[in-house]
């Protein structure tokens, strides 16, 4: 049985819209795995789930793809087909930050939109747009909550999203209808994904480079010094191989404030374990999330402060950049917001969110002419080329207006 799945497909779409129920019922794993996140209802960091597609050989399409090892229709035993990892994005507008280091290790991506609303809602527009501009392009519809429009509303809501869709990425993408509380139309997703969502054809023997999404310190409060277990780090590999036992290296690293100077020391351990969908393994390779344990300190891993670090074989990492020049691309429209405005050009001094791979940072622009040069408050590691998201402060919000290539 193969162990790491080999793609990562985002699920993105407006808050509410039914992005972690039907990670559910694609998986009966509920992401959505933080006390406050439970308590508020809302996805607030990336949460994710391993699921197997399967394929029954005796029911005839659709009712033979599932993820169920027996299938539902005949009882067969079903073959395995595929293995993918959904990467759960928040829906919500003050999420945007997460949702875009999502969208970074999102090799294509499910668009979710509700039935029951008018499309587009202000969050459907930023997530795609959020795809184009991070260059995600295989991306599928789902039609969601079928189950509580009439079939009048189902075909206005459908004429509405191929309406919304044209001139974007997910131009003459499937639209699925689904209610994923009431598991229906499943099989069909699973089909759609299957076919337009390829694994994309990766080099192994590349240097090892990992976005890290998350990190840990998985010790209980009070454990004994000596049952103590180093950091953890979380992500995706976009390239190479990680093996146990082998050292490693995550850029940025750590600030460090001696003396009164801002010097950033970039972090070296081991790796003393390797886990994909919850299984220990020697080696983990592109594609799918993994969680690698090191022997760093874990009061460095607590609480995601490692996320948007790199991490790869030492001295193979891009330089950590504190400042850089870009060419910038930006939108005609400012979207995620009820009423749109013209995307102003950018202008010396202002600050920009910038999402580089999975780090958010803030860089401020000191110079427009040409290219445009900007600051940044946390350094990134990142290679001449590398696309990055720029928003900017629109009222109280940091909204999306392009992206820009680093020179
Ligand atoms: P965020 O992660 O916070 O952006 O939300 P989400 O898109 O993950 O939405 P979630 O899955 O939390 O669903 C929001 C609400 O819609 C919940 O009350 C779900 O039970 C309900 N819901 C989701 N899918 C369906 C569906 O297919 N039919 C119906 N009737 N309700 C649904």
């Amino acid at each position: 049985m193969k162990v790491q799945s080999d793609v990562n497909i985002g699920l993105v779409g407006h808050v509410d819209h039914g992005k972690t129920t039907l990670t559910k019922a694609l998986s009966g794993i509920w992401t959505d795995t933080h006390s406050e996140e439970t308590k508020r209802g809302i996805s607030i960091r990336l949460g994710y789930a391993d699921i197997e597609f399967r394929k029954c050989n005796k029911c005839g399409e659709p009712l033979c793809y599932t993820t169920a090892i027996t299938c539902e229709h005949c009882g067969e035993e079903t073959e395995f087909l595929r293995k993918v990892s959904f990467v759960d994005a928040p829906g919500h507008e003050t999420l945007m930050a997460t949702m875009l280091s999502g969208a970074a290790i999102m090799d294509g991506a499910v668009l979710v939109i509700a039935a029951n609303e008018y499309c587009p809602q202000p969050q459907t527009k930023e997530h795609l747009m959020a795809l184009d501009v991070i260059g995600v392009t295989d991306v599928i519809v789902v039609q969601n909550k079928i189950d509580i429009v009439s079939k009048e509303r189902a075909i206005e809501s459908y004429n509405e999203i191929q309406e919304f869709v044209k001139g974007t990425c997910a131009e003459g993408a499937p639209i699925i209808p689904v209610s994923a509380q009431q598991g229906a139309n499943i099989d069909i997703l699973i089909d759609a994904i299957d076919k337009k969502i390829k694994t994309p054809i990766r080099d192994p023997n590349k240097p090892s480079r990992m976005h890290v999404a998350r990190s840990f310190d998985i010790n209980k409060p009070g454990s004994h010094p000596n049952d103590i277990r180093g950091g953890v780090i979380g992500g995706t590999l976009i390239q190479g191989t990680l093996k146990e036992g082998q050292d490693i290296e995550i850029r940025p690293g750590i600030e460090n404030k001696r003396d009164g100077r801002n010097a950033w020391i970039s972090l070296q351990s081991k790796i003393v374990g390797l886990n994909v969908g919850g299984e220990d393994v020697d080696e983990v390779g592109p594609g799918g999330l993994i969680g690698v344990a090191t022997k760093l300190d874990p009061s460095l891993t607590k609480a995601d402060s490692l996320s948007g670090s790199v991490a790869g074989e030492p001295g193979t990492l891009p330089d950590v950049l504190h400042s850089f020049e870009m060419e910038t691309h930006l939108l005609d429209r400012v979207v995620g917001t009820k009423e749109e405005r013209d995307v102003a050009p950018i202008k010396i001094k202002e600050p920009l969110m910038i999402n580089c791979g999975t780090t958010t940072t803030i860089g401020v622009v000191t110079k427009v002419k040409g290219n445009v040069q900007v600051t940044l408050k946390l350094p990134v590691c990142a290679d001449k080329g590398d696309r990055v998201a720029l928003s900017r402060r629109v009222g109280a919000r940091w909204r999306l207006i392009g992206y820009g290539i680093i020179q």
